[in-house]
């Protein structure tokens, strides 16, 4: 096994396995990525400098929520591969220096999985594997579910709305969220569901349950894998006391699109106890002699708010850490992204492995959503700060989001297709070499826009994002104060741009960036440097780059340029050259 970088200097690639790479020896061709076409790009990968992998789920189930649906979260879906296969990716993984972090779903399974369908009869022994509720009985005398918890799930509602499918609002009315309760037959009773009604919640409070997940775990770490990717680690932890959650007074239609904002979440989820024991739970399993010197860490995904998300990073640091998404939805503005990131680092568990996380699988492709230069700032932004940056597959060839025509949606919550359109490979080959079945057998539609951004084009390409990703890895591995250094405050003059340092002993690097579409200039406040180089320009990666820059008389940025900066001379050896001359 080659060495494998320590977490908190990885550059993570987050796989989604359908969308990513059919292999060529698929037969018959299937229009969905497979395992072996993971392999395939091993190479790929350990060219662009990934040190770290994490799969969205490729374990068997009904696939309506494409995966986070499992009905065995330790097995392979049939169609993706076979364990053996994923075995070898594991594998080849390691030899090339990558490490393999598994997307574990702790929360719930399918409802199609044997636990579900035998907790359906109260007298398995499985009965309290879910959360079951008999419900209320209303004013009119019908059973209703027991409170007012919503499904994550409920953007249909809006969607229903518009299409006029629920005249009975008023134009003032609120779109009702969808319940998180849904009546079962079979057992007479509603059980709990925080996504779809096919994904139920699993009963955390049941030593049983815990343990059973525990062993899932055990599993994947004995193949070899490095770490999970915890999936809505918040929703874990109810209250079991099923109290009404509070009404966010700050919703409104106009802002929100998802009708489940519409309450607080502090009982149906983010309870502050139970999160903190379940955590403690899993990271017993990484903890566990056997596991020892294997620097197994757990990335927890929990959307909540800056502190919460902080009071997460101390459950456990040294085996647990929150993605960071604070600035996840923060729109583009230097002022809000200065002060969370000087809050962030500032703040930030030493023992943890602090993260950048600016796209993923659930969410708008960067350049689409910020455009494409800003989307290249953000390259430096997730590369240059300290601890773990994250790539979404896609995002390093600067992709944008795909046109998905309604009759190919899968999506449940019916956004989230054109986020994971199949990456284009080589434009020159049929369906841009992800797969060779016919377009029509396609699981998402190729980008045909973003045929000229094909992998093959930009690997040729120094000014493309590929090369811009490259060589940010490059740098971030081979300059110390990226490598390891510690976050520095800088300040400006100018709040347009966003500035920062990185110090490892006598190594420093300065990182600017414009948030406008304007040539700005800046003075970097409380700077010790007198002179500097640039080492990397998010414009053009080779041309952009200056000698002799005199950082005393300031700094000028190219429109939504980020630049990377190595001082060379610091005002102290300045100051002392000429008391030395005097
Ligand atoms: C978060 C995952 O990222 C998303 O894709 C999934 O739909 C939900 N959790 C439910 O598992």
């Amino acid at each position: 096994m080659a060495d494998l970088t320590p977490w908190n200097q990885t550059v993570l690639y987050n796989i989604y396995p359908w969308s990513f790479k059919e292999d060529e020896g698929h037969k018959p061709q299937s229009g969905h990525g497979t395992i072996k076409g993971m392999i395939e790009k091993i190479p790929y990968l350990g060219d662009l400098g990934i040190t770290a992998v994490w799969v969205s789920p490729p374990y068997p189930g009904p696939l309506v929520d494409t995966g986070y649906d499992t009905t065995n979260i330790t097995a392979i879906h049939p169609d993706l591969g076979t364990l053996k296969e994923f075995d070898e990716f594991i594998n080849k993984c390691h030899d090339s220096g990558i490490r393999v972090m598994m997307d574990f779903i702790p929360n719930h399974t399918s409802t199609q999985h044997e636990w579900f369908q035998k907790s359906r009869d109260k007298e398995t022994g499985f009965e309290d594997w879910y959360i079951w509720h008999p419900g209320k009985i209303d004013d009119k005398g019908n059973r209703v579910p027991p409170n007012n918890w919503a499904s994550d799930f409920s953007q249909p509602n809006r969607k229903a709305r518009d299409r006029g499918e629920m005249p009975w609002l008023k134009e003032e009315d609120w779109t009702p969220p969808i319940s998180a309760w849904e009546w079962d037959d079979s057992r007479g009773e509603f059980y709990l569901h925080h996504f779809l009604k096919e994904q139920a919640d699993l009963n955390w409070s049941k030593a049983e349950v815990r343990e059973a997940m525990k062993q899932c775990m055990r599993f994947w770490l004995d193949r070899g894998a490095d770490g999970f990717r915890m999936d809505a680690v918040n929703h874990m932890a109810k209250n079991m006391e099923f109290l009404d959650e509070e009404i966010n007074t700050a919703y409104n239609e106009k802002e929100f699109d998802n009708p489940y904002d519409q309450l607080l979440r502090f009982n149906s989820s983010n309870n502050p106890e139970p999160l903190r024991f379940y955590v403690q739970e899993m990271c017993s399993v990484a903890r566990e002699a056997k596991y020892e010197g294997r620097d197994v860490h757990l990335l927890l995904e929990a959307y909540m708010g800056e502190s919460e998300l902080r009071e997460l990073n101390a459950v456990d640091p040294e085996y647990a850490t929150a993605f960071n998404f604070g600035p996840f939805h923060m729109e583009w503005s230097a002022l809000k992204r200065k002060v969370q990131l000087d809050y962030y680092y500032q703040n930030f568990n030493e023992k943890g492995v602090p993260n950048q996380i600016y796209g993923n699988h659930d969410n708008s492709r960067l350049a689409t959503r910020f455009g494409d230069k800003n989307a290249r700032a953000i390259a430096v932004l997730a590369l240059f700060t300290p601890g773990m940056g994250i790539i979404y597959s896609s995002e390093e060839l600067g992709m944008h989001d795909g046109a998905v025509p309604s009759e190919k949606m899968h999506d449940p919550a019916e956004f989230r297709d054109p986020f994971r359109t199949p990456i284009v490979w080589n434009d020159a080959l049929p369906n841009a070499g992800f797969s060779n079945a016919s377009a029509e057998q396609l699981w998402l539609p190729i980008n045909e826009s973003d045929l000229g951004i094909s992998a093959t084009r930009q690997l040729n390409d120094a000014k493309s994002f590929y090369w811009l990703y490259k060589e940010s890895i490059r740098l971030r591995r081979e300059l110390p104060a990226i490598r390891d250094g510690r976050y520095v405050k800088i300040n400006t003059d100018n709040e347009e741009i966003v500035a920062f340092g990185r110090t490892s002993g006598d190594e420093h690097a300065i990182i600017l960036i414009n948030f406008s579409p304007y040539i700005q200039h800046t003075n970097l406040l409380g700077n010790e440097f007198a002179a500097g180089r640039s080492v990397l320009s998010s414009i053009d990666v080779r041309k952009n780059i200056q000698e002799g820059l005199n950082l005393e008389e300031g700094v000028h940025l190219q429109p939504n340029e980020a630049l990377v900066i190595v001082p060379t001379v610091s005002m102290a050896s300045l100051t002392r050259l000429a008391e030395q001359i005097k």
